[in-house]
């Protein structure tokens, strides 16, 4: 059991599961503790000589024993089928809770902004996802079980452990209570020690997962031994934590046991005196107690065995369903920073672009100006080409038109309405964008190609495909569309990878298009007659070309050039030409490749 802001819902929701499965617990519990009672009476009644009676209205000389007997077996099918009842009850519940939990913080995940992306490991949000939820859900089934089960039971084989001698119950109170104040104790060290060993398990799956995307990389450069170094250290750290926690687990578990066998010589050498004073008072009630007495005795204390070990369990699993609680609250209790302000309907978007006099910097950096002063405006329907050296600011530029980070009001323009105040959902809906890494998902070429509308049908999706001169290649592919790509499927080239993400862009039809550095691994000549489709099917829609060769952009209708996050120049081949340096160079450097090629 654990409560928290993000789970105490759930014991709404799921009321009348918690309900009905506690009252089938404590049904089961109730009917248990008669079996010591009635084995006691078994005891006694053959050492009285006292079986005899009748039984459904027939004489027998077994009557009491066979009653017992019978007893003892209907409490046996009563336990089975309550047993079955709140298993399915309350762990179907714990289940349950899990299953919403996961999707409430997928949910946040696809909110959180590419900051927190930044500033977490991959391999931390999904130990979130796997040991953090499954401790959570054990705190929620087995925690309830063991606490309700363990509390119940403790009072029920009390009561009747008092009724039969309250002076050896009073006895036996005394190591339990210390029990019981051991236990709580350890709690919080417990709790630590959890958090540490998960934050050791991140560790290890985050290394993990960042060595197998880069096992490229790390093979090319021969760095298997250096990573094997590195991973020992972290598996070894995991070990530790995990040897310590056990370590503390066993040195529990130890105390307990011991414990609970010096709760039962208790019970054998206080019991066994008062059976002797009994039987030497010649049998008076009022002295000592019977054999079968004492035989209810043990097993009722028997019963307790489980509820303190319970306790003790119980404890120990909300610690740790805390701590994993904790972790897990930090991702749902993570502020949304892109969201949307005061929005503004509009309807028909055009595509018209206007930056007036805008500055950015990333969250994680305010200090360094990324873009400076960037004022341009770039008409709907327009096809615009954006050059710069490496790290000039061309892709984070194009970013800022999605609404990935907030900036400054008054900068941005969509359609002359402030990007602040359109809603983010829209302003997505009406860009098709083809990411530099062109990074595609494990599924099909046509789920891929069709990202946007899986409704889309196999013509189109062929067309968007035959626009980036990949339809061809998909097609000598033995599954043709079918095709799987990525981790169970085939790998493709750099430049199939970048023509799949173009169809996939441009399949939406949307008002903006947004490739970046889409055709730099495809050659001269797909590259032209991507642009001349382009050229055709974009007529009056904006299309932003991210480039690093002059061929691909000198033609359009206008060309950015960018220098260190500034506007270098901004217009027509000829006007960037006279304008920028970096472009008369870049130019430059076209030509002479040219002429290389042609010696
Ligand atoms: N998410 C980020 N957080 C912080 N800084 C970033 C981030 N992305 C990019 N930068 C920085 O912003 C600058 C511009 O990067 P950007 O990716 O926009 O360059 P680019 O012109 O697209 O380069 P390239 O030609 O290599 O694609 C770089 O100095 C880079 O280090
Ligand atoms: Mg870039």
């Amino acid at each position: 059991m654990v409560f928290g802001k993000h789970v105490n819902k759930f014991y709404k929701k799921y009321f009348w599961y918690f309900f009905f499965g506690i009252l089938f617990l404590i049904f089961v519990d109730v009917i248990q503790v008669f079996i010591p009672k009635l084995s006691g009476n078994i005891a006694d009644n053959v050492i009285d000589k006292n079986l005899a009676g009748t039984i459904f209205g027939i004489e027998s000389n077994y009557a009491n024993l066979i009653k017992d007997i019978l007893l003892i077996s209907l409490i046996g099918i009563g336990m089975f089928i309550g047993r079955y009842c709140w298993r399915i009850l309350i762990f179907g519940e714990s289940v349950k809770v899990q299953a919403d939990l996961r999707k409430d913080m997928f949910e946040k995940c696809e909110e959180l902004s590419q900051r927190y992306y930044k500033a977490n490991k991959t391999g931390a949000i999904l130990s979130y996802f796997s040991n953090d939820l499954e401790t959570i859900e054990e705190a929620f089934g087995f925690g309830i079980v063991q606490l309700v089960d363990g509390i119940f039971l403790l009072i029920i084989s009390l009561v009747g452990m008092f009724l039969i001698d309250w002076v050896l119950t009073l006895i036996l109170l005394i190591p339990l209570v210390i029990l019981c104040v051991f236990a709580i104790t350890i709690d919080r060290i417990m709790e630590a020690k959890w958090g540490k060993r998960q934050k050791a398990f991140e560790d290890l799956s985050d290394f993990a997962q960042e060595n197998f995307t880069g096992i490229r990389v790390i093979k090319a450069f021969v760095k298997e031994r250096k990573e094997l170094k590195q991973f020992s250290k972290v598996a070894k750290s995991n070990q530790d934590t995990n040897i310590e926690f056990a370590k503390t687990s066993a040195i529990l578990d130890v105390v307990f046991e011991i414990l609970i066998y010096f709760v039962f010589g208790l019970i054998l050498l206080g019991g066994s005196y008062l059976v002797y004073l009994h039987i030497k008072s010649g049998g008076d009630p009022k002295v000592g107690i019977s054999v079968g007495q004492l035989i209810t005795f043990i097993g009722l204390a028997d019963t307790i065995i489980w509820p303190v070990f319970a306790l003790a369990g119980t404890i120990n699993l909300i610690a740790r369903a805390k701590a994993s609680l904790k972790r897990i609250s930090t991702l749902l209790d993570e502020k949304i920073e892109i969201k949307d302000l005061d929005v503004i309907t509009h309807t028909n978007y055009q595509g018209k672009i206007e930056f007036k006099h805008f500055n950015f910097a990333y969250p994680d950096d305010p200090n360094t100006l990324i873009l400076k002063d960037i004022s341009l405006k770039i008409n709907a329907g327009e096809t615009v080409g954006i050059v710069g050296k490496i790290g000039s600011g061309k892709s984070t530029l194009v970013n800022m038109l999605f609404r990935l980070y907030n900036v400054d009001e008054g900068t941005l323009f969509i359609d002359d309405i402030d990007i602040m105040h359109l809603p983010i959902k829209e302003i997505r809906e009406n860009i098709g964008y083809c990411p530099q890494d062109n990074f595609l998902f494990s599924d099909t070429i046509k789920n891929n190609i069709a990202f946007s509308n899986e409704n889309m049908s196999i013509t189109e999706i062929k067309e968007a495909a035959k626009f980036s001169s990949v339809d061809d290649n998909i097609e000598e592919f033995k599954d043709k569309y079918e095709t799987l790509i990525g981790e169970k499927g085939v790998s493709l080239s750099g430049g199939q990878k970048q023509r799949i993400s173009i169809s996939r862009a441009i399949v939406k039809d949307p008002k903006i298009l947004i490739l970046d550095d889409s055709v730099s691994a495809v050659d001269i000549k797909t590259e032209e007659t991507i642009l001349s489709n382009i050229k055709n099917i974009r007529k009056g829609k904006t299309t932003l070309i991210i480039a690093s060769r002059v061929s691909t952009v000198q033609h359009l209708d206008k060309i950015l050039v960018l220098r260190d996050g500034q506007v270098d120049a901004f217009g027509t081949h000829e006007e960037c030409l006279a304008k920028s340096k970096i472009y008369a160079r870049m130019v430059e450097l076209q030509l002479l490749e040219k002429e290389m090629e042609e010696k």
